[in-house]
């Protein structure tokens, strides 16, 4: 296919029109692809505004939007994120392309380091080959995976000693940080928060310390596990455009288990006692994250009833510039 004579404009604010525009956009994309460009969090900040500052990239052909790219540059630790599309008409004439460049443009502007990820919901051969084609290499691949909540929980069974609390603020801050250092020795993200990342944690409105389980030894004094549950209320907005918004759902937010205790069946434990909690709250539907790179929770969460519901990949440009083939110019 030849290229196409598009413009590419940035913007710092879209107008209704243009998030009409771009809503539209990722309906034709999400109905010829079978999954949505943008995460529900970019789609939120789309449609209500807020005060998170992004950047837009818009491609348009004429008067008809065909290709749009949210840039995300306010995680100071992780770098810029980004997340784009191209309308399905319109693809393989180099919209991508351009939109990665002006993105990494954008990214660039905020981190010397010259850090972009990029999100691709769906696992796309094309967003693979678009995103390795530009030098980006395949840093993550995240499940969500879902259970219903009318599906029956069976009771936790608990090793002998062992006990499930909630967690006490003001008080089990230093023991959490430790366990979960311990817990998450493997996962950088996880596991380095700080007194600090804790506490923001604890702070939000929807911090409930009856969802944050505990397992204990009390004749120790000493934590061996925790499950961290999140409820994610409804959402309900008349966009006007046949969307719609989500109803309440649970979240296995972090779960973690002592290298020390791996095999006594905590981790299925605490996962039931979660799940219970989060039915007892009036949930039916619970969702998490899992790393693909993480068979054992993967494994431990099909066993329990959880079943992927979507993928999403992380493309990561490694430190520095890209080795990139071509300008990234939308026309020749
Ligand atoms: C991924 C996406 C943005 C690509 O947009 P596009 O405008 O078609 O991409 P480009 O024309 O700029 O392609 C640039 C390069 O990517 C690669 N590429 C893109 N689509 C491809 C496909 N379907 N098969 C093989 N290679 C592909 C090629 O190397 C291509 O260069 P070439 O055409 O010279 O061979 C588009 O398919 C899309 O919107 N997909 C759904 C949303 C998504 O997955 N976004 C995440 C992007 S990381």
């Amino acid at each position: 296919m030849g290229t196409v004579r598009a413009d590419l404009v940035r913007a710092d604010h879209l107008t209704p029109a243009e998030v009409s525009e771009v809503l539209a956009l990722t309906r034709a994309a999400g109905d010829s692809d079978g999954a949505y460009p943008l995460s529900e969090h970019v789609m939120l900040h789309l449609r209500h505004g807020g005060d998170v500052p992004a950047v837009h990239l818009l491609a348009r052909d004429g008067d008809q939007l065909v290709g749009y790219a949210h840039v995300d540059t306010t995680d100071a630790v992780e770098g810029a994120s980004a997340e784009l599309c191209v309308h399905p008409l319109f693809r393989r004439r180099g919209l991508g392309r351009a939109l990665v460049m002006a993105a990494i443009g954008a990214a660039d502007e905020h981190d010397p380091a010259h850090r972009l990820r990029l999100w691709a919901h769906g696992d796309h051969p094309s967003a693979n080959a678009l995103a390795l084609s530009l030098g980006f290499e395949r840093a993550r691949v995240l499940w969500q995976m879902r259970r219903s909540l009318f599906a029956p929980v069976p009771a936790p069974e608990l090793p002998p000693g062992v006990v499930l609390r909630p967690f006490r603020p003001g008080a089990d801050e230093a023991a959490w940080l430790d366990l979960n250092a311990r817990a998450f020795a493997d996962h950088p993200d996880q596991g380095r928060w700080r007194a600090a990342d804790l506490r923001i944690r604890l702070s939000e409105g929807w911090f409930d310390p009856d969802g944050f389980l505990l397992a204990e030894r009390p004749a120790e004094g000493k934590l061996l596990g925790f499950h961290w549950t999140k409820v994610h209320g409804a959402i309900r907005h008349d966009h006007g455009d046949g969307s719609h918004d989500h109803d309440p759902i649970g979240e296995v937010y972090v779960l973690g288990v002592d290298p020390a205790a791996h095999g006594l069946g905590l981790g299925t434990a605490l996962t039931l006692a979660g799940l219970r909690h989060l039915r007892d709250v009036g949930l039916d539907q619970v969702m998490l994250y899992v790393d693909e790179s993480n068979p054992t929770a993967i494994a431990l969460y099909q066993k329990l009833g959880f079943a992927r519901w979507s993928t999403d990949v992380c493309f990561r440009r490694p430190g520095g510039r890209n080795q990139v083939a071509g300008d990234g110019s939308l026309s020749p």
